[in-house]
């Protein structure tokens, strides 16, 4: 198969290059600068690319790397910083200007000198004479290494892009894997594909079958346990699990009770006894359970590591009743791979915690992580091709202590049901009224407070339903959705008649930050 690998100097985008590379049909992992050659020799790459980053190559303390890299002979394509250190480590000169470029510019094909400098470049093949591109740097290669040719530039930067075909060696300055960049797609994908000569047929269906596969090979005759939350990556784990070893695989899906309505029963119906998978599936109950331990618990954090720690305590006794597992499966997922391995040292907002988390107690071997190379829109094609229902596999995020987060103050039965009917009717109101949810999270949710209503000819004093709706990339930074008014109005009416205990309906207009996209 082939491989591109993409060396990470502390780029913000270095999950976008990615992207956009498997989108060309090109397999593709990010590493460290620190990932010494030999490895990276050993990874057998058909093409590097150098990520940006905020750093200056001149700079002592500097991410850097050896100079032997740009003499493999495999294509490298270093994008912004990674530009500079191309240009640094091959003897040319980087500057810092006196003002950044940042944003817009035209990036105009050819050197200063010769418009014609770009004939014949494989990288900048069929790309515009003009077009926009995207820049965010304050040094720039004033003068680039022997040997190089100037292929682009714009009105501030005299080497937007360069290149020594001999050697193979490739550099923009601008970022090619942002949608600003007019030509960005065309560009990466002469780079893998006529440069490195990677095929461009790496795909979905290959990898299922692949990793089936694998998956049999590795587990042989053994027992795999995974914990089911029913979202859409610990799914689509039971189900390339299940293809592969069938009955060998146990999942335990413990319904804590702060689950979204019928969730618990939709997941069951999937993988349960009379759902389409072979596979044992234990559904545990445990409810009343957690309703009991965060009885009269007000402060956030502490409903957090309850539900957290109980959560671990209920698949363990579980757990034990199987006994002894070979391998531990989980739902982990690219951007959990990339995130963790970063390690951002930030301040603790709220402590996250995953349904499926690994347990303390239980007896296994190994664990097994057949999605760790995949981001969420991967795993959702994966899911498809495997025949997990549509509502299943663009279901949206939802947090691992559930309704827990979007209950503020003390958790009760009551307020649970609440919640899961206030909930349950918003989503059918959006789903009716054709508004896309793909990009965010769409969710009902309940303040803490009560006020005084009217209804009939009587007072009421009941609590308000808190209706959220946020748009968001990346989940970090979001906004509130413009819901129509006459969407809002009809999910006004219909919870505060259909849902016992409301008589208020807000709608929450808060972006993140300063919010966060759960009230707790
Ligand atoms: P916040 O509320 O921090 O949420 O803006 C950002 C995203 O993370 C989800 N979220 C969680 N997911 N365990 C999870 O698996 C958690 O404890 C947790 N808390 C929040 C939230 O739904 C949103 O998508």
């Amino acid at each position: 198969m082939d491989k591109v690998i993409i060396l990470d100097f502390g780029g913000q985008y270095k999950q976008l290059i990615a992207r956009r590379v498997r989108e060309l049909g090109v397999y593709c992992e990010i590493h460290p600068y620190t990932k010494s050659l030999e490895e990276i020799r050993k990874m057998d790459p058909k093409g590097i690319i150098l990520t940006g980053g905020p750093a200056s190559v001149f700079l002592e303390e500097s991410p850097s790397y050896e100079k032997a890299l740009f003499e493999t002979g495999i294509p490298i394509l270093g994008i912004c910083y990674g530009a500079q250190l191309m240009a640094y480590r091959c003897g040319g000169e980087v500057k810092t200007a006196p003002t950044s470029e940042y944003g817009h510019a035209e990036l105009i094909i050819g050197s200063g000198k010769d418009p014609e400098a770009a004939a014949g470049s494989l990288l900048m093949a069929g790309v515009a004479r003009s077009s926009g591109c995207w820049m965010s740097h304050t040094d720039y290669i004033a003068v680039p290494p022997k040997g190089f040719t100037v292929t682009a530039h714009t009105a501030d930067c005299p080497v937007a892009a360069m290149e020594d075909p001999f050697r193979r060696l490739y550099a923009v300055q601008f970022h090619p894997e942002v949608v600003h960049t007019d030509e960005g797609t065309k560009i990466l994908r002469n780079f893998v594909i006529d440069v490195c000569g990677c095929a461009g047929d790496w795909e979905m269906a290959g990898f299922a079958q692949r990793t089936i596969a694998e998956l049999r090979e590795k587990i042989g005759n053994g027992k795999v346990l995974l914990g089911l939350s029913g979202g859409v990556d610990s799914s689509v784990a039971a189900a390339l699990l299940s293809k592969a070893v069938g009955k060998q695989l146990t999942c335990v899906f413990v319904d804590h009770g702060l689950l979204r309505k019928n969730e618990g029963d939709e997941v069951e119906a999937v993988f349960g006894p009379k759902g389409d998978f072979e596979l044992n599936f234990v559904r545990v109950n445990a409810a009343k359970h957690f309703y009991k331990k965060l009885a009269d618990v007000t402060d956030p954090e502490k409903k957090r590591r309850i539900i957290g720690a109980e959560f671990i305590n209920v698949f363990e006794e579980e757990a034990k009743k199987i006994g002894h597992v070979d391998f531990l499966a989980q739902g982990t997922i690219y951007p959990d791979v990339v995130e963790s391995g970063t390690g951002s040292g930030g301040a603790v907002i709220k402590s996250h915690h995953n349904v499926g988390g690994l347990p303390k107690h239980v007896d296994f071997k190994e664990i097994v992580e057949p999605l760790r190379s995949l981001f969420k829109d991967e795993v959702r094609k994966v899911g498809l091709e495997l025949g997990l229902p549509r509502k299943l596999v663009y279901r949206q995020p939802f947090p691992g202590p559930g309704l827990g987060v979007r209950i503020v103050g003390d958790i009760t039965e009551e307020k649970v049901r609440i919640v899961q009917d206030a909930d349950a009717i918003f989503r059918e109101e959006l789903a009716r009224a054709g508004i896309d949810t793909g990009a965010g999270q769409f969710f009902a949710a309940l303040s803490n407070m009560r006020s005084v209503g009217v209804m009939g000819d009587g007072r009421t004093y009941d609590y308000a339903v808190v209706l959220r709706g946020v748009l968001t990339s990346d989940f970090m930074t979001a906004e509130a959705a413009e819901i129509p008014w006459s969407v809002l109005q009809t999910c006004m009416n219909r919870i505060i008649n259909e849902v016992k205990g409301v008589n208020r309906v807000l709608y929450d207009l808060t972006s993140k930050p300063p919010g966060t996209i759960e009230l707790e």
